[in-house]
């Protein structure tokens, strides 16, 4: 494992991402850790990643400098690259020397193990307030800029090296190749972490976890738990059972997705509970946003865990249900600060002759990935195309991409023009390049139209095309206009009712991406 030592900032997952394409695993661990902790880990090489601190800040997080003698190779960068400096006693001044941005890197390349085979200079990403003026003693200086002497050093004998820069971001042309140039020559690591060995591991240590009991799992009709799912079928077979809970809010073709495609995939027993009218019913007359929300989610809840009651009641003689399957990611451990191990929830229900309480334990295989990995082992895992490389879609589903109330004949409208901007989408080869493109339906709003030799009055259509790397952020993508038009003729010929479709041009923020 290579240690990826989070100095705050969004560097560091970004960092454990760039080791693991090149094909080295690794784990993030905050710089709170004592040294010995991380040591204990026996990581093959610990990777420093940047930060907001300034080395001179108060407060600024420090390292125990046994970790620079334990023997174990390091890479700073940026604030780890200043860190490692000051610590090993070279000199980090604030000299207002200030660098952002792209900056081209001086690279000397002789005695240099990081940037052999790259171009004497290079673009990189730069970040940093402080400057180094002078390596610690033993290190050779590798790189300069027009403003830092000293923006990269290295130590071979000592298996120390640090770079000013951002390697791990794409505007470091070479970044890539200098951290594969650390891994592969100055830790002597192998490339050998992939996808597959993710599989196998998992599926031994979900078999070693769960044991001759059964466990059960909520499919969303997502890519995570779809492939969480899929894992655990893989491993105990015939002890999982799935449960979906059709609300009647998905979109066209998703619930057959779910119910043929997936099932056809996996082979896994499912349990498909048809809850539309429930739904409908809760949400009649109801038109405010948060209301449709927590009306959706306390039915869901309800639903779901009626269906693990019965999954409990029917399970013969002596078969203990004791397993929830969660797909949980890398980037949600990270963030709720890490920790191992399995946590129990509770799950209260209201269906008589059960315990008040049951306590399930979390299966939880996906939690070292990142998202892109999730994909790759779905992918590996046979999945359907259209199930690995679904685009984000909220669990409340239509019922917040109605403004208005909900109804089945509204929620079926939608369907249909949903179904058309997604076919128009993928037909033109854009879907890689969009974050998500809600569809949303303004059902109390009316124009007037004309069609045919007929006036007509129906309700618009708006079309939220958004780019976007993680949600929290937006901006509406530049679609071009022949796939507009042809989304909107579309739309307002083959779907009664609708007149008119209109392009959302709002940033996030100021706007959300869904309209409620
Ligand atoms: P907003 O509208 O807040 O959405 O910009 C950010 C991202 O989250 C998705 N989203 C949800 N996902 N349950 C979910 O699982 C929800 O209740 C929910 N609301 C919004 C939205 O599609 C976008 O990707």
């Amino acid at each position: 494992t290579v240690l990826v030592v989070d100095f705050g900032a969004q560097y560091a997952q970004l960092i454990a991402r760039r080791v693991r394409e090149a094909r080295v695993y690794s784990e993030i661990v905050p710089s709170t850790t004592p040294v010995a902790e991380m040591l204990a880990k026996n990581p093959a090489a610990i990777i420093l990643s940047g930060g907001p601190s300034s080395v001179y800040a108060e407060g600024a997080p420090r390292l125990d400098r046994e970790i620079f003698e334990s023997g174990v190779p390091v890479f700073g960068m940026c604030y780890g690259f200043q860190l490692m400096a000051t610590t090993l006693g070279g000199t980090v001044d604030n000299t207002g020397a200030r660098e952002y941005g792209r900056t081209p890197l001086y690279v000397s390349k002789s005695g240099s193990t990081l940037f052999e085979g790259t171009p004497d200079e290079q673009p990189v990403w730069m970040s940093h307030g402080d400057a180094c003026s002078a390596a610690p003693e033993g290190f050779t200086v590798t790189a300069s800029t027009d403003v830092v002497p000293v923006a990269a050093f290295e130590n071979d004998e000592k298996k120390l090296y640090g770079v000013q820069h951002h390697p791990e971001v794409m505007h470091s042309t070479y970044g890539q190749q200098v951290l594969e140039h650390f891994l592969y020559r100055g830790a002597g690591l192998t490339p050998s972490w992939t996808t597959g060995n993710v599989i196998e591991e998992q599926v031994a240590a979900i078999r070693e976890q769960v044991g001759t009991k059964r466990a059960i799992c909520g499919l969303s009709g997502g890519v995570d738990s779809a492939v969480a799912a899929a894992l655990v079928q893989k491993a105990i077979g015939s002890q999982l059972t799935c449960v979906y809970v059709d609300h009647g809010l998905m979109r066209k073709g998703e619930t057959e997705q779910v119910e043929k495609d997936f099932v056809a995939a996996t082979g896994v027993q499912l349990k498909v509970v048809d809850a539309q009218e429930r739904f409908l019913d809760a949400l009649a007359g109801v038109s405010d946003p948060e209301e449709k929300r927590k009306i959706i989610g306390r039915e869901f809840i309800r639903v779901f865990e009626q269906a693990q009651a019965e999954i409990i009641v029917e399970a013969a003689e002596g078969e203990d249900v004791a397993f929830l399957v969660q797909g949980t990611l890398y980037p949600d451990v990270v963030e709720s600060g890490g920790g191992t191990g399995t946590a129990n929830i509770k799950s209260h229900h209201n269906v008589g002759g059960l315990p008040e309480d049951l306590e399930f334990e979390l299966v939880e295989p996906l939690r070292k990935l990142f998202k892109d990995e999730v994909r790759m082992v779905g992918q590996e895992l046979g999945l359907p195309e259209e199930i690995v490389q679904r685009q984000p879609f909220p669990g409340p589903g239509l019922g917040i991409r109605i403004v208005g109330e909900v109804t089945k004949e509204r929620l079926d409208l939608l369907r249909e023009a949903d179904a058309i901007a997604r076919e128009e989408l993928t037909a033109a080869g854009l879907d890689r390049d969009i974050w998500q493109c809600p569809v949303v339906l303004l059902a109390d709003v009316r124009s007037v139209g004309v069609q045919g030799d007929g006036r007509t009055y129906g309700h618009p259509i708006v079309l939220r095309p958004v780019s976007s790397e993680d949600a929290m952020t937006a901006d509406w993508s530049r679609l071009p206009y022949d796939v507009l038009a042809k989304i909107s003729t579309r739309i307002t010929n083959e779907v009664a009712d609708v007149n008119r479709v209109v392009l959302d041009v709002t940033s996030k923020p100021p706007g959300t991406i869904e309209w409620e």
